[in-house]
């Protein structure tokens, strides 16, 4: 058996009539008669196989005329074009070789039929190897490589922040408190953004990338509790290199999503030309002109209060490419970010909206950099000075203007996926009703 070379499917196009074999699992059998079409994935694709019960031994024939869905099984023959085949390829099947039988007393639960979504997400272990969720997780990747490449190949280094937390960035109430050694409290982190700033100190244009956490109550679509969050940080910079280089960043990244995930996006039935639409430049509005385009269109909205999710959707759905929402009241931000010099009591900071009512994908904005005024900002927001002297100190120490922003990566891969909600974007989401598996 020897002779035969293990390939994985994607690659069944470079080996056109070798002897070769693929390692993977049963996706589907179907059978007529003296003919079997074992449909095998094995992580890198799927592919119909052929085999024929005249041209092989007649046990390898019955093992796989019987096999169950998920067995294990390596698959022994030769890839051959085929137009209809979805792929491109078949394999005409010579050998097989079964790892490990899945019993039909307990068969594998997720057959080709609908399943409720409940069922679903608590057989989520096994749910991934399903077609729709392998392409969301290639996305997924797809995604965070492109982020790490634009921020490596633009000046930016990678610099991780701490998970355990002595203090607050965004605000108390969705705060998860964990018990530390001796009685001392720590809090998971909402961001690393405090710590960016130390580190853009050092590096001048810093980044991290790593997994965030939110207490949040709410149950919606677009809330996960445990998010992964790519945060880049500037020296030296302000409101406006913010949203360039948020706007680089989506493009770049859309980009390369159609240029290397065109079969997953077709697996998802995305429509790819509302993803072809988002290029630079994007809309840039003022939290003002946001207040009367929302009136316009129906919402409750007054001037000062914040967007809700029904908020955002009306607004992104005025364009056909992501939107910049900028100078919000301040009372509605966190506690660090700047006033705009003219009108203090709006915010320099600014949310990115997603395209097709996706909402925001990205915050950021300006930090406060004059020492007395964001000791004053930490005051104000009941928050205790003593835990943040570090971060204080960034404003004693060579303080300047300085910039960054957040993108959950969830909701990006839930937009540019076109799905429903954020739980598919993640490969165990955690969720207000959902620890387990
Ligand atoms: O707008 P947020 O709260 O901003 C910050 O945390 C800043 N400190 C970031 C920074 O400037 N360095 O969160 C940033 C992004 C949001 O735009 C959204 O994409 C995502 O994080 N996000 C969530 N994603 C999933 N589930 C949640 N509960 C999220 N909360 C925020
Ligand atoms: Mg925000």
């Amino acid at each position: 058996m020897s002779d035969y070379r293990r390939i994985t499917i994607a690659s069944a196009g470079q080996h056109t009539g070798e002897p070769v074999e693929i390692a993977g699992w049963l996706y589907n059998l179907r059978k007529s008669g003296k003919i079997i079409f074992p449909i095998i994935r094995d992580g890198s694709g799927t592919i119909q196989c052929v085999g024929v019960k005249a041209q092989l031994p007649e046990d390898v024939f019955e093992a796989l005329k019987n096999l169950t869905q998920e067995s294990s099984v390596i698959i022994r023959g030769r890839m051959r074009a085929e137009a209809r085949a979805q792929g491109g390829y078949e394999m005409d099947i010579e050998g097989a070789e079964i790892v490990q039988r899945v019993s039909e007393e307990h068969p594998y639960p997720i057959t080709p039929k609908e399943h409720g979504v409940e069922f679903l997400f608590d057989q989520r272990h096994l749910h991934l190897r399903s077609r729709r969720q392998h392409a969301i997780l290639k996305i997924r990747h797809e995604i965070i490589k492109a982020v790490r490449d634009y921020f490596d190949s633009n000046g930016f280094t990678l610099v991780d922040c701490p998970i355990f937390t002595p203090a607050a960035c965004e605000g108390t109430t969705t705060l998860f408190e964990v018990d530390y050694f001796e009685d001392e409290k720590v809090y998971l982190t909402q961001s690393g953004q405090l710590y960016n700033e130390a580190t853009a100190a050092a590096f001048g244009k810093s980044y991290c990338f790593g997994p965030t956490f939110r207490a949040e109550k709410s149950k919606t679509r677009r809330h996960l509790t445990e998010f992964w969050m790519v945060e880049p940080e500037m020296a030296y910079a302000d409101l406006e290199d913010v949203k360039r280089v948020a706007e680089e960043l989506i493009v770049f990244m859309v980009g390369r999503v159609l240029e290397n995930r065109k079969t997953e996006l077709a697996t998802l039935e995305r429509d790819i030309t509302k993803l072809e639409a988002i290029k630079a430049p994007f809309p840039r509005i003022s939290y003002d002109e946001a207040v009367e385009i929302l009136k316009r269109k129906g919402s409750e909205i007054e001037w000062g209060g914040d967007f809700g999710g029904t908020d955002e959707t009306l607004l992104s759905e005025e364009f056909d490419r992501p939107v910049m929402v900028d100078r919000y009241p301040a009372a509605v931000k966190a506690f660090y970010f700047q006033p705009a010099p003219e009108r203090p009591e709006v915010a320099l900071g600014v949310d990115v909206l997603a395209s097709e009512g996706y909402g925001e994908v990205i915050g950021g904005g300006q930090r406060v950099h004059d020492y007395d005024l964001l000791l004053q900002r930490i005051k104000d927001h009941n928050l205790p000075p003593e835990a943040f002297q570090w971060y204080l100190d960034l404003r004693r120490f060579g303080s300047v203007p300085h910039a960054g922003f957040g993108m959950g990566i969830e909701r990006a891969v839930s937009w540019i996926c076109g799905l429903e909600h954020i739980r598919e974007t993640i490969a165990f989401p955690r969720m207000l009703y959902r620890t387990r598996p």
